[in-house]
């Protein structure tokens, strides 16, 4: 949600700001802008639209310059457009770019107007440029200044400043909003992703909550929330240069959908050993707390949400035990009852999502007998929150609409599930059961990835629909969830799931031959059900679409097409499913020509509320 790239150096920064913003474009993409300290001055590039716009501009008025900020803009307050859009500035000394929500602003823009400050946008960050401008007339030094001015705000930031009163520096801080600094050889960056900055250095440190750090191209200091000095070593990064190139793939969406094979193998790598799992590194004493549990609590935001409801069936079946799920955003805010000896979870790709970080804090007060999270971003705030962490593994992803990292989820929940069934006596003839079925996944996720031709073919039965409804049942009821929520994310076709058998308490009512229906019918105890819930649809003129395992049986007859899905074990059943549904919203938004990896008006990450 909003990217922030700033750099430090000898060297001109401009294109190096520019790359960073491309990188981090997935994270919001309405607007950007950079400003560049040159000549004893700021000056600054806005612009409406996507990143490539910004850097048309710098082409057109190149802005050459060894100090400068820059921001990729996902609208909170006030409109995507140039005057809204990062940076934003002071009297003409003081720039600076925010991630996050200052919840106070209007008090502080009413006591900021009042002391003579004009404001040009109708952002919460341009209090924050001015807020900083006039405590910098009582505290001269930049970062004291920045951190009284951060004293007085309520809300989440991540943010970097620079002053041309005081060229040498930028100062940065954070709360509730990342920010990693990079180093290089005298130079020094600041960015709210570590991907931003691969191209110039593999050296990071993360900010922690509530510090404040100032930048120099000698070297960073960093202060914590009372004003002590921090040291803190800078860590080599491991991820790879190349995660941000779309390789042979048209979009980033499709090479994550294809990734997923392996992906799958690395969440399981050294973890399923003759049939035996093992999952070594959620942090210590994990299984002395597992083997206490007796309730789960499960929490989560979009896809890790529905990662999160697979999970509930796994674990209700297999440990017996309750499983909870429920949105962050409402657990947060609700008063909440927690069963006794229960586990907290949270899942999340980004490990940064607001709703889900606030509904950790939470809980830590309520009594669990511990948190976990199951994270595909190791250095995140969820897992620094967390005591104990299951990493997902898939790489970075940066298709809006989350793909591999759902697999990587349920791959990782199914390893979490095994993990507390054995500290509390799971038999061994379920973890094997459970192992072979794993350890075939990314064979069967492979083969229903070589069927996308058939899936695109299949797309054009959809692209000029604006309704679609799916089904499932059991476990597979969430990935009927899940693909609709891909369907609306990156086709904007209005998109329903139904547990099947709820199909005659409403849905039923909208069925009709313009009503495309989608049902995930795998071989399980549950199929016989389902036929019967294909017939009241078929009965009414609608139009079906059957995922289903040949064993299954299903003609294919006037209103119904069947498509083939090839998976021998029900337990990762969900899994397998879940392909053809990925590739069918795919092939659907190609036809509509929507932008596939930057869907309208969503991030990746949503670090606000
Ligand atoms: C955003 C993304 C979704 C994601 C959700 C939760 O809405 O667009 O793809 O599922 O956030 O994110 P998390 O990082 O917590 O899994």
């Amino acid at each position: 949600m909003c990217g922030i790239v700033g750099a430090i150096a000898q060297r001109d920064v401009s294109q190096i700001l520019v790359e960073g913003l491309k990188r981090l474009e997935y994270r919001g993409y309405d607007s950007a802008g950079v400003a560049i300290y040159k000549d004893n001055a700021i000056h600054r590039i806005r612009r409406l639209g996507k990143v490539a716009e910004l850097d048309e501009a710098l082409q057109q008025n190149p802005l050459p310059g060894g100090l400068g900020i820059a921001h990729t803009r996902w609208a909170t307050h006030g409109e995507p457009s140039e005057r809204n859009a990062h940076p934003h500035m002071s009297q003409d000394n003081i720039a600076l770019v925010h991630n996050g929500i200052i919840e106070n602003h209007d008090e502080l823009r009413d006591e900021l107007k009042a002391k003579g400050y004009v404001f040009t946008s109708d952002t919460d960050t341009e209090v924050m440029a001015h807020l900083l401008h006039e405590e910098l007339k009582t505290n001269s030094n930049l970062h004291h200044a920045l951190f009284a001015a951060t004293k007085k705000l309520d809300g989440a930031y991540g943010t970097v400043a620079i002053d041309t009163n005081q060229p040498d520096k930028m100062v940065v801080a954070r709360s509730g909003s990342p920010l990693v600094i990079g180093k290089g050889i005298g130079e020094y960056f600041i960015a709210s992703d570590q991907l931003a900055l691969l191209p110039v250095t593999r050296e990071f440190i993360y900010l922690e909550e509530n510090e404040v750090a100032e930048v120099r191209r000698d070297g960073v200091t960093i202060w914590d929330e009372h004003g002590n000095t921090v040291t803190r070593e800078f860590e080599v990064s491991d991820i790879q240069h190349d995660a941000v190139d779309k390789g042979q793939y048209r979009h980033f969406m499709l090479k994550e959908i294809h990734e997923q094979p392996s992906v799958v193998s690395d969440a399981l790598e050294g973890r399923i050993v003759n049939h035996k799992i093992f999952v070594e590194t959620l942090g210590q004493n994990a299984n002395k707390v597992f083997e206490k549990v007796e309730a789960l609590q499960l929490i989560a935001c979009g896809t890790s949400y529905n990662a999160a409801l697979v999970a509930k069936y796994w674990v209700e079946e297999f440990l017996k035990i309750p499983c909870l799920v429920e949105i962050a955003s409402e657990y947060r805010y609700r008063h909440t009852a927690v069963l006794p000896n229960s586990l907290f979870i949270t899942i999340s790709q980004s490990g940064e999502t607001a709703d889900t970080l606030a509904a950790l804090k939470k809980a830590k007060t309520e009594g669990y007998l511990a948190s976990l999270t199951v994270c595909n971003s190791p250095a995140s705030s969820m897992v620094r929150e967390s005591d104990f962490t299951l990493i997902t593994r898939a790489g970075t992803e940066i298709g809006v609409a989350s793909t591999k990292a759902f697999t990587a989820q349920l791959v990782s929940l199914m390893l979490l599930m095994v993990s507390i069934g054995k500290a509390k006596g799971m038999d061994e003839q379920t973890e094997k059961d459970i192992a072979i079925a794993l350890e075939h996944l990314p064979y069967e996720i492979q083969a229903a990835l070589e069927q996308a031709k058939e899936i695109d073919e299949l797309s054009k039965e959809f692209a000029e629909k604006h309704h679609t409804l799916f089904l499932g049942r059991g476990s597979q009821y969430p990935i009927a969830m899940e693909a609709a929520l891909k369907l609306k994310e990156i086709s904007y076709i209005h998109a329903e799931a139904y547990a099947a058998g709820e199909l005659k308490h409403g849905p039923l009512a909208l069925i009709d031959s313009d009503m495309p229906v989608v049902v995930v019918a795998p071989k399980d105890n549950l199929l016989e059900k389902l036929k019967s819930n294909i017939e009241e649809v078929r009965s009414r003129s609608g139009q079906l679409f059957v995922f289903a395992d040949e064993s299954a049986k299903i003609q294919e007859t006037d209103g119904i097409t069947v498509f083939p899905v090839k998976s021998e074990y029900s337990i990762t059943a969900p899994m397998v499913y879940t392909i053809p549904m990925q590739l069918l919203s795919y092939y659907v938004a190609l036809i509509k020509g929507t932008d596939v990896d930057q869907p309208r008006n969503l991030a990746k990450s949503v670090t606000v509320e």
